[in-house]
């Protein structure tokens, strides 16, 4: 596949790359200052854009079978510009005729118990918790997105640069935790998880949780 990959340069982006790269697949890799140095592959392409500005992301997609989010706030930026993004990144596949979209999203809209979120619950770290309540706004404007075949998958609770096992699991709109209840994923199997959902397609207009 030819996929455009936005975000490219970040933490989960750069392992994402390297995971679709090495599946055979072509990766355009964006971010905003067109440089990942990182990547190395005859089949990556560097290139510079505004995943906030719907033309920017019409004219990068074209062309693409799909596209991949692992797009983030950066630094002191309002969380709330994942909004943004996702609206800019839905209008711009649609101009684009791309109808392919696989979103890293955020643990903290999943469930831990029936009508429970993770980020509703009494442990869920204050810090994290503007930019867990954005993923989720985010998620709410994708979720309209009915003509788009788009996956919205999200690490488990903690997630770290770490080992490539190929092991992970998945649940429905749930937190995936393991027996001790932690709940976490390695970066590098995240981008396994996103890769094998992006070839296989078994979340399409689904909220996945990932884990161990
Ligand atoms: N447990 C959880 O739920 C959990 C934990 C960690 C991460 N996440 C989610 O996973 C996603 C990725 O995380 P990460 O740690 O890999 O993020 P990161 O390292 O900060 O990477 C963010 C990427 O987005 C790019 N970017 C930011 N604004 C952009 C814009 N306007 N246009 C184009 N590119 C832009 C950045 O590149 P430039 O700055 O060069 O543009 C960078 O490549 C985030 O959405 C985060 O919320 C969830």
């Amino acid at each position: 596949m030819d996929v455009l990959l936005l975000g490219a340069s970040g933490r989960i982006g750069r392992r994402t790359a390297d995971e679709l790269l090495e599946r055979g697949h072509a990766v355009t890799g964006v971010s905003r200052s067109g440089t990942v140095e990182e990547v190395d592959h005859p089949a990556f392409a560097a290139v510079a854009g505004d995943a906030t500005d719907a033309d920017d992301v019409a004219k990068l997609a074209a062309g693409h079978d799909a596209v991949v989010s692992t797009l983030g706030p950066s630094g002191e930026e309002d969380p709330a510009v994942l909004t943004e993004m996702m609206e800019a990144v839905i209008d711009g596949l649609r101009r684009a005729s791309v109808d392919r979209l696989v979103w890293t999203g955020g643990a903290g809209g999943l469930e831990v118990a029936p009508d429970t979120k993770l980020v509703e619950t009494d442990d869920f770290p204050e810090e994290w918790e503007s930019l867990a309540r954005a993923a989720i706004d985010a998620y709410d404007v994708l979720r309209e997105a009915d003509d788009l075949d788009w996956s919205y998958v999200a690490p488990a609770a903690v997630i770290e640069p770490g080992e490539r096992t190929g092991e992970y699991r998945t649940a429905e709109g749930e937190l995936v935790a393991d027996e001790d209840g932690d709940s976490y994923i390695s970066m590098e199997d995240f981008a396994i998880a996103l890769a094998d959902e992006l070839e296989e397609e078994n979340a399409v207009h689904t909220y996945l949780g990932t884990g161990y």
